[in-house]
């Protein structure tokens, strides 16, 4: 049963991205199943930095099969230009190891200015998009008028197509939203360069798992987003267009539920979201503040300072369900370090009641005040431990705590962003 699913078990950033490099150790292929460029995934090894949009993290080791899914949506000029990154920092980028689905969605020029648009007209109730073009890029795959890339097979009709989506957004972004028209004269010469480029690397992505699957072959599926940014079960609309939980990974790949022996969830040891929406352990004070400045909590594809709040339990009991998590890795711990005192919400108030499952409500979950249990700190640095026995005890305590209040085994703690600052359980 070779099939690993990765998830990030709050709002995305949780660190997916150096635990899928963690995990890389011993798969054979790695997949990214959903979302597009919208996605940053940071994994550090030694000094280099890898900021990973597109491209599953598993890139990063030699050994390791790429695989970019049918769930996903993809720019294909970001695209070129990630590789062209990656193959400057000395990784291997030919086709014989990346393969793209020719049934994933493209982005198109046009995706990405109507999501501005879109978000413009939102005014106050804005999500706080990427801006990447994954709503409207999402919106045209499921009214069936997208653009597959297995149309960059074929170059010139693929620009053609492209140039065709930008002149059919410029009618709705001048006599709609009363914009300016894009330009149109590099459009076609952008989409057929980067369509040349990135053909080679087309490929029926469901048959070639189903073939590593088959023989026995671990495949990880690299979730993007996190759990409360799904479509279907975050909190709607402030939330992502695609299915970031574990059952995105069999629709996003196209292989059964049987090959599925682990799924494994990323939480930090706090909490973060970019964007908007509704967060109830949210710390608009100085404590929010440190955090956000010890965990260095800026975006990683746009740059966006992220919200900050103490670790939930409610939510992660939720994340526990919706993916059928088997075990919970805990990222940087390491910036809890600085604190006399560490809470956790374990409950919730809503509306004079004690409740302990999340509201799916988008009006209830704005309304809940958090319970909390409180915790002292270490104020120790923690960085340079390797074994739960290097941790200070209020360290592995708040872990241990974790792991009771969730019910389920900690097979991994980051104390800090390079690939070996962890401890494993
Ligand atoms: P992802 O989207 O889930 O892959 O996460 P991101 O890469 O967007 O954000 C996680 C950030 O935290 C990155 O900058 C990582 O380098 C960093 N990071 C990951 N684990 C740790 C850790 O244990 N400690 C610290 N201090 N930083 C970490
Ligand atoms: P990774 O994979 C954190 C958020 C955006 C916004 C909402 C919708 O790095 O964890 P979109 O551009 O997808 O239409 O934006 O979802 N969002 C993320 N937040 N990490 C991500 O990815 C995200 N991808 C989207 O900030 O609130
Ligand atoms: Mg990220």
């Amino acid at each position: 049963m070779p099939a690993t699913i990765l998830i990030g078990a709050q709002w995305g950033d949780e660190g997916k991205g150096r635990v899928a490099d963690w995990l890389a150790r011993d798969s054979y292929a790695m997949a990214r199943y959903a979302g597009g460029d919208n996605a940053g995934h940071t994994v550090m090894v030694g000094e280099k930095q890898f900021k990973l949009h597109l491209t599953p993290s598993g890139i990063v080791q030699p050994h390791v099969r790429c695989i970019l899914g049918s769930g996903m949506v993809i720019n294909p000029t970001r695209l070129v230009q990630e590789l062209d990154m990656l193959a400057g920092q000395g990784v291997d980028i030919s086709p014989q190891r990346i393969q793209i689905s020719t049934r994933a969605h493209i982005i198109t020029p046009a995706h990405m200015e109507l999501d501005g648009a879109e978000e413009r007209a939102r005014g106050g109730e804005s999500i706080g998009t990427t801006r990447r073009g994954i709503g409207p890029a999402y919106q045209d795959k499921s009214a069936r008028t997208g653009l597959l890339t297995g149309e960059m097979a074929d170059p010139e009709t693929f620009a053609d197509k492209v140039l065709a989506s930008v002149k059919q957004a410029n009618k709705l972004l001048v006599n709609y939203y009363g914009l300016e028209a894009m330009p149109t004269d590099e459009i076609a010469a952008q989409a057929c360069n980067a369509a040349q480029r990135l053909a080679p690397y087309l490929s029926e992505t469901s048959h070639s798992i189903n073939e590593m699957l088959e023989v026995g072959q671990r495949v990880l599926c690299e979730g993007a987003q996190g759990t409360l940014l799904d479509l279907d079960h975050g909190h709607y609309p402030y939330l992502t267009s695609s299915s970031a939980v574990a059952g995105g990974a069999l629709t996003g790949l196209g292989f059964g539920p049987h090959y599925v022996d682990r799924v494994v969830g990323v939480a930090k040891a706090y909490s973060t979201r970019v964007g908007n929406g509704p967060f109830p352990t949210e710390l608009l004070d100085d404590t929010g503040d440190r955090i956000r400045t010890a965990g260095a909590e800026f975006g990683t594809t746009t740059g966006r300072p992220r919200r900050c709040g103490w670790l939930d339990v409610v939510i992660l009991h939720y994340a526990r369900r919706v993916n059928g998590l088997t075990e919970l890795v805990l990222t940087k711990l390491d910036v809890l370090s600085d604190l006399d005192e560490i809470k956790i919400a374990v409950a919730y108030e809503l509306d004079g009641r004690r409740i302990t499952q999340m509201p799916l409500d988008t009006a209830a979950i704005a309304r809940v005040q958090p319970v909390y249990e409180t915790l002292p700190g270490w104020k120790i640095d923690i960085s340079s431990a390797r074994r739960l026995a290097d941790l200070p005890q209020n360290a592995r305590r708040y872990v241990e705590h974790v792991r009771d209040l969730t019910g389920l085994p900690i097979t991994m703690i980051s104390v800090g962003p390079e690939r070996d600052q962890a401890v494993y359980g």
